[in-house]
């Protein structure tokens, strides 16, 4: 399933990403990431979010939803771990689609701000939450839609 899922949302992505009004509907804020879901279609969830420099995720997964993400303007540096921490930096128009299950730290190292859209199948339902230990991610706890986002 994953294998069909993952390449349909990264093109669903990139369709929603060609819309000239997405920046207007963010408000940023100076020191912490804001967000908003945008309306979407069954079975799909958009999300805009707007990072100030310095903002991040901290390590999570997206429970049983396949993503994806581009870069609308700025820059964000992805931090996955795979037996070994790996660093992505993705620049406007750059992105990742990924199966459910796929752990990351999204983060605005740049000293300017950043927007990104993203995309999850099904909706977002539940989010881990983990540490980063060095050799490994240690669960810190699962995070549920309409509880604590
Ligand atoms: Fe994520």
């Amino acid at each position: 399933m994953t294998s069909i899922v993952v390449p349909t949302l990264w093109q669903s992505l990139r369709a929603r990403a060609l819309d000239p009004a997405l920046p207007e509907l963010v408000e940023p804020h100076e020191s912490e990431r804001t967000w908003t879901r945008l309306p979407s279609p069954a079975g799909l969830e958009f999300w805009l979010i707007a990072w100030p420099p310095g903002a991040g995720t901290n390590w999570h997964d997206h429970g049983p939803a396949a993503g994806a993400f581009t870069v609308l303007s700025g820059s964000l540096v992805e931090h996955t771990f795979n037996g070994g921490l790996q660093l992505v930096d993705h620049r406007v128009g750059d992105g990742r689609a990924f199966p459910a299950g796929y752990a990351h730290n999204v983060r605005n190292e740049s000293g300017r701000p950043a927007l990104s859209l993203h995309a999850y199948a099904p909706r977002l339902t539940t989010m881990t939450r983990f540490r980063f230990l060095g050799d490994r991610l240690e669960v810190l706890g699962v995070e549920k839609a309409g509880e604590e986002w």
